[in-house]
């Protein structure tokens, strides 16, 4: 997807979004299911998101951001293309998970809970993900990479560059053709 593609589709989510706040009375309380909603419809809460919310609701800009990021459901930048979740469980963070985390934050040039700017991975921080036999353990897309090391952080990424260089190579090939 290009950048006018993406604030085409930023454009429909918002006026998605305006419609759909109609359902909602401007009480207070309704904040965090607005909030819910919202990230149901565009998978996080973007500024603009949290502009039409305000004034629907009329509170602050600052008081929803307070309220929102007091829970970890809520995300503040869009998915990736590619989701990557670290563990940082018990088991997977008393053998090194924050050091996965770490090379793949460094790797990506992203913290935690952001996305590259191009959109191609989201990084997070996750609670157990159920195989601690496995520790340290990350979730790249639907796939479960257990024994996680900074060597493995590269493969994984190494992985994903060459996928996108062999489709942009076919792609110009389906071009010239
Ligand atoms: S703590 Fe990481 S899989 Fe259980």
């Amino acid at each position: 997807m290009n950048d006018v593609s993406m604030l085409v589709d930023d454009e429909e989510r918002i006026q998605e979004i305006v419609h759909r706040l109609q359902a909602f009375s401007n009480r207070r309380e309704n904040l965090i299911p607005v909030l819910q909603m919202i990230q149901q419809t565009c998978s996080y809460l973007s500024p603009r998101a949290i502009e039409c919310v305000a004034a629907h609701l009329r509170v602050s800009v600052s008081e929803i951001y307070g309220v929102a990021t007091f829970y970890n459901q809520f995300r503040f930048h869009p998915p990736g293309r590619h989701q990557i979740k670290v563990c940082l469980g018990t088991a997977c963070h008393v053998v090194g998970g924050d050091i996965i985390l770490e090379n793949f934050e460094r790797k990506l040039g992203i913290r935690d809970g952001e996305t590259t700017p191009d959109r191609e991975f989201g990084l997070e921080r996750v609670a157990c993900v159920g195989c601690c036999a496995l520790a340290p353990v990350a979730v790249v897309d639907d796939t479960t990479h257990g024994h996680m090391a900074p060597s493995k952080v590269e493969g994984i990424l190494l992985g994903f560059q060459i996928k996108k260089d062999q489709a942009e190579r076919e792609g110009r090939a389906g071009d010239e053709s």
